[in-house]
């Protein structure tokens, strides 16, 4: 067998959560036993969730790069680890086998150390889907240096804010990326950055689009040319404590800026990769495509680490799902004969919209698994990509995790445990999943064991709560970069010895979890991840604006939309294109992906007497629910609301 710890049955999943939580050290020990180590670990697990402290094979040291080639090199060296898809359909793709990926990460270590990078350093990677984005966050995995890998959609500002707070000293980009039909200009955003931020000493440039960009004498160097100085490479991997830092990767909360989530070696890479070959089932030799960014934690886990890790070939995908039509990613898995397709809501929301057109002469009969990730999958984009692209024989994964969680935490496992439409359905073994009330007391009826915790395979009442987990998994955060006292706050202070994932959530009888939504002020918008507070600030920055709110609403495609409450200094008319100036304000301070949907000039906000704003009201009228506001009498003004109703968008 080629995974050991692969789940056969559901019975099998049965007796594995069982032990998984019973023996923990005993049940990740022996699942850490068929990985690559340099040495092995002293001990499995200690922890606390008070500080939070959390130490997974503490003594053990790896490199998580042998795991991910090296490893590879004796059986699949001519297999494809990475099929590179070109956002232009009618360029040449690129197909990276093992030896190859192994090659040219050994040779981007050298130009990386060349260039002055140091076991440890940070060094903050933003560029596009190309075999090279894998192939710098390898490269500084295999010397010990830290990757933060921005995505491409954000603002300079957000740039060097991210690089201020990591300090890192180094940035490697492109030239510029493809987006369907529009080109990125990565290279110029970076160039504005660093007029923002004095800390980076160097910037390595990939040319991907050729175009012309500037290049500044003794600060920035052309890959392909440092590339080229190589003539010889140590293809030694550094030696890395198991608790070493993998990588930094900013999200948002629910105040302040964006927060770098930290993940360490070797819990992140035992249980990526667990999850990887369970939740999908791997089979040698599978085609694996999953169609998200690296510049989010799913494109880390598992569109490099997790597969590569079990050997898999993955695909990268440069482009957008409806360039140069709605049926490209149809297209992308007839070309590779893709088996196993993971993918977000939003974008089987959008595709749904071009109807089935787009799918008829799409064979997709290579496909096995499908995957959803990101957000509340509803019921109806679920029964769609089950009939017109699973055709009714594929099980769809809805896999709910988190930056936080760096893998997948509840999840069905596919054609092993039963799918259920709008259901992230059962924990992964190892863990244990807590619905609390607001006194973080478990929700009554939640009881099924002794221990307050519920089993899978038990019968319950439904209940619902806010989602906390009781146990550390492999691959917890183990700390906010810089912060550590935020990471508590964040996560472990709400309810204490839980970690609190921000989420609401519902638990059927038989133990399945559905996701509501976040609790918090955090909105998901297409799957990415946004911070009331942020847009907020960012809106807040245009000249004429006094005071700005902003909340989510339902939204037929996004899942969730943003609508922002803004008071304007010159009165509530959108005389001189103050709208578009807020909304450029945010695309300059943020990035495109944080532009409100709706901006409703008004006169006042609904606050209580302590100068609190009333979000719950604001919220359910972005919602359109008019009718339900509640108690608004303790409000200074609630004459303000009449208004706010009537100019409703
Ligand atoms: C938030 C985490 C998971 C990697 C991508 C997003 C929501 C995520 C699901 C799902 C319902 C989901 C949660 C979570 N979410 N997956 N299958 N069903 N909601 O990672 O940016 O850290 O966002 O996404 O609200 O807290 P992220």
């Amino acid at each position: 067998m080629s995974f050991p710890y692969q789940i056969q049955s559901f019975d099998h999943y049965l007796t594995e959560y069982k032990k998984s939580i019973d023996h923990p050290e005993k049940f990740w020990g022996e699942v850490a036993e068929h990985f690559v180590w340099k040495k092995k670990w002293d001990k499995v697990l200690e922890w606390n969730f008070k500080e939070p402290r959390v130490r997974w094979f503490e003594g053990a040291k790896l490199n998580i790069t042998e795991n991910c080639l090296d490893r590879h090199l004796a059986d699949k060296a001519d297999q494809p680890a990475i099929i590179w898809e070109p956002n232009d359909p009618t360029l040449p793709n690129r197909i990276l086998n093992y030896r190859d990926l192994h090659g040219e990460v050994c040779r981007f270590v050298e130009v990386l150390k060349n260039n002055g990078v140091k076991k440890g350093d940070r060094v903050c990677i933003y560029m596009p889907m190309v075999p090279e984005l894998a192939i710098a966050v390898l490269s500084c995995a295999r010397m010990g240096a830290i990757h933060s890998v921005v995505f491409g959609g954000f603002s300079a500002q957000s740039i060097a804010d991210r690089i201020e707070d990591a300090q890192c000293r180094i940035v490697i980009t492109a030239d510029g990326g493809n987006r369907g039909p529009k080109d990125i200009p990565l290279k110029a955003t970076i160039d504005e950055a660093l007029t923002k931020t004095s800390r980076i000493q160097k910037v390595i440039v990939f040319k991907h689009l050729g175009n012309t960009v500037n290049m500044q004498a003794g600060r920035d160097v052309w890959w392909q040319d440092e590339a080229k100085k190589i003539t010889s490479t140590d293809s030694r991997a550094e030696s890395m404590d198991a608790e070493d830092i993998l990588f930094i990767l900013y999200t948002s909360g629910s105040t302040g800026k964006p927060k770098g989530v930290v993940h360490t070696c070797a819990g992140y890479m035992i249980y990526t990769t667990y999850t990887f070959v369970n939740v999908f089932q791997y089979k040698p030799g599978d085609i694996y495509f999953c169609t998200a960014d690296v510049g989010w934690i799913t494109g880390h886990s598992y569109t490099i680490y997790g597969p590569l890790s079990a050997g898999a070939t993955t695909v990268m995908f440069e482009g957008i799902p409806t360039y140069p039509d709605a049926g490209r990613f149809w297209n992308i898995i007839d070309k590779y004969g893709v088996n196993i397709f993971y993918t977000a809501p939003t974008a089987i929301r959008s595709l749904m919209g071009f109807g089935t057109d787009p799918l008829k002469d799409k064979k997709l009969e290579s496909l096995r698994v499908l995957g959803t990730v990101g957000e509340p999958i509803n019921v109806e984009a679920w029964h769609w990509y089950d009939e017109h692209i699973g055709r009714g024989r594929c099980p769809i994964v809805d896999t709910w995790w988190q930056t936080e969680t760096a893998g997948i935490m509840i999840s069905n496992l596919a054609g092993i445990s039963q799918g259920k439409p709008s259901y992230a359905t059962l924990p992964l073994p190892g863990v244990i999943p807590l619905l609390v009330d607001e006194k973080g007391l478990p929700v009554a009826g939640s009881d099924a064991g002794k221990d307050g915790v519920f089993h899978p395979g038990a019968k319950g009442e439904p209940v619902s709560g806010n989602l906390c987990i009781r146990f550390p998994w492999p691959s917890i955060i183990r700390t906010t970069y810089g912060d550590h006292e935020r990471c508590r706050l964040n996560y472990f202070a709400t309810y204490p010895d839980l970690y609190f994932t921000g989420d609401g959530a519902f638990r059927d009888a038989e133990g399945n979890y559905r996701i509501t939504g976040r609790v918090d002020d955090v909105l998901n918008v297409s799957g990415h991840r946004i911070g009331t507070a942020e847009v907020e600030n960012a809106i807040n920055m245009y000249p004429d604006v006094v005071e700005s709110a902003v909340v989510g609403y339902p939204h037929d495609i996004k899942g969730q939309g943003i609508y922002a409450y803004v008071i304007l200094q010159s009165g509530h008319a959108n005389q001189g294109g103050e709208k578009e100036g807020v909304s450029k304000m945010v695309n300059k301070v943020i990035g495109a992906i944080a532009k409100p949907d709706k901006i409703q000039f008004v006169s006042g906000l609904p606050k209580t007497r302590s100068g609190k704003i009333m979000r719950r009201i604001l919220r359910k009228i972005a919602e359109g629910e008019m009718d339900n506001l509640g108690d608004i009498s303790t409000l200074t003004d609630p004459g303000v609301v009449e208004e706010i109703k009537a100019g409703r968008l």
